[in-house]
């Protein structure tokens, strides 16, 4: 079965280690391509996506040695240039490896990633700013094929600071001839851990973390050891749960700058949260303020955090308007929550949350990964038995999400 329940009522208490992130370690195992040798790779999550990813490389003649510490990935030669289409259409992610196979074999044929749940995900800004390089990029049939004999360093704008696009832009870049300067270009902190492993491996790029990235090409990358930062997104959602459920919850192995805003957003809420021996604890009273929030690009609010306060203020004090601007449908679990009593009118990209006494336990389904850990919150906080289905979504980005929460005393269990 494909199921999580959970028996609302219990305030979380007590301490949860968050993992390492999604969302580096995935563009960091294709960056394994760009490199001569061995990476040793420390703190990936043991999540669905990152097998995927493995399997992706593993297509494309990398040796992967999973260890229960230490995932170590070994380039010997690239041995393929086209991951298998399944793949891509199970991970979108996986186009990710288009940089990197220009950049090293100079030819890659992968499957046009689809859309999913929350937007039309285009590619458009990855295909410019690859060609940018001296790419020669065909578009048929659904497949994407590419080739180059040779990147060469360019000058280029990013229409909308694209995660994936930067990552894929940069990891081409790395082995380009010349320099490449990348602007408006994605700032999260997923970029910065991808570009310090970049460079441990002998690359050369600079402004990382800000609209501005430079790169300049070297002729070759050696495999390196490195740890992937921690799980923002993931540690997140627990600081919400912890607020949404009135409990105390100490979260550790945190990074609070790669937080600000969502920590800023629950104190406006009226939750309590310090910064303890590499940790944050929150501590909240319910029912929390209402508060209203704008999904922006790092270092904004972030929207892969959207579902989860939602949940939190659908029991708010007063009225919360949400704005979704980063993606074009990003409130598939709105239906789900009104399952559960919620009361939220959606009026384009914006969702108006009117606070409700309670929320009473019902049968709902994630319909992606984020809206899955929301569905989780909103049980947590209900009346009564939620049932959640389709939780294969929330299993491709959270490490052991139930245990974690039955360590803090949630009343929840999944098969
Ligand atoms: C990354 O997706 C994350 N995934 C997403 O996390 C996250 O929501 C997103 O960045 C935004 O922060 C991974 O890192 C694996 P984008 P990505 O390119 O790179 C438009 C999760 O829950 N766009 O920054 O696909 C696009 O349509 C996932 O962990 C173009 O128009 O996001 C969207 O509206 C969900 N053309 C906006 O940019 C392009 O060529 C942001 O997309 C590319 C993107």
């Amino acid at each position: 079965m494909d199921t999580i329940r959970v028996r609302g009522g219990a305030r979380l208490e007590g301490r949860v280690a968050i993992s390492g992130a999604k969302n580096a370690a995935l563009p960091i195992i294709a960056a394994c391509l760009l490199a001569e040798g061995e990476c040793r790779l420390e703190e990936v999550p043991h999540l669905a996506d990152v097998d995927t990813m493995c399997g992706v490389v593993r297509e494309l003649g990398l040796r992967v040695l999973p260890g229960r510490q230490t995932l170590t990935i070994i380039n010997e030669g690239i041995t393929g240039v086209a991951p298998p289409y399944d793949f891509v259409r199970r991970m979108r992610a996986s186009f990710l490896v288009l940089g990197p196979l220009l950049a090293r074999a100079g030819k890659v044929k992968v499957a046009l990633p689809g859309g999913c749940a929350i937007g039309a995900r285009p590619i458009d800004l990855h295909l410019k700013g690859l060609a940018a390089l001296g790419a020669e990029i065909e578009v048929k049939n659904g497949w994407v094929k590419a080739r180059a004999r040779r990147l060469r360093g360019a000058s280029i704008y990013l229409d909308f600071p694209s995660v994936g696009a930067t990552e894929n832009i940069m990891m081409a870049a790395a082995l380009a001839e010349g320099t490449t300067t990348i602007e408006n270009a994605a700032g999260e902190p997923e970029i910065v851990d991808l570009a310090n492993f970049i460079n441990a491996m002998g690359g050369r790029i600079t402004g990382a973390g800000t609209r501005v990235i430079r790169v300049e090409g070297v002729k070759q990358l050696r495999g390196t050891s490195h740890a992937v930062i921690p799980d923002r997104i993931e540690a997140g959602t627990f600081m919400v749960a912890a607020a949404a459920t009135g409990g105390d919850v100490l979260v550790e192995n945190v990074i609070p700058t790669h937080l600000k805003a969502v920590m800023a957003k629950l104190r406006e809420a009226g939750a309590v949260l310090e910064e303890e021996n590499g940790g944050v604890r929150v501590r909240a009273e319910l029912p929390p303020k209402a508060v209203d929030l704008k999904t922006m690009p790092y270092p904004g609010f972030p929207t892969d955090m959207q579902a989860q306060f939602m949940a939190l203020l659908t029991v708010a004090q007063g009225s919360s308007v949400i704005t979704e601007t980063v993606f074009e449908n990003r409130f598939m679990h709105v239906n789900e929550l009104k399952r559960m009593g919620a009361q939220i009118v959606i009026e384009g990209h914006c969702a108006v949350v009117k606070g409700v006494e309670k929320l009473t336990g019902a049968c709902v389904k994630a319909t992606d990964l984020r809206a899955g850990a929301a569905l989780v919150i909103a049980g947590l906080m209900a009346e009564g038995e939620t049932e959640i289905g389709c939780v294969h979504h929330i299993r491709r980005g959270y490490e052991d999400l139930v245990g974690k929460l039955q360590g803090l005393g949630a009343d929840i269990t999944e098969n």
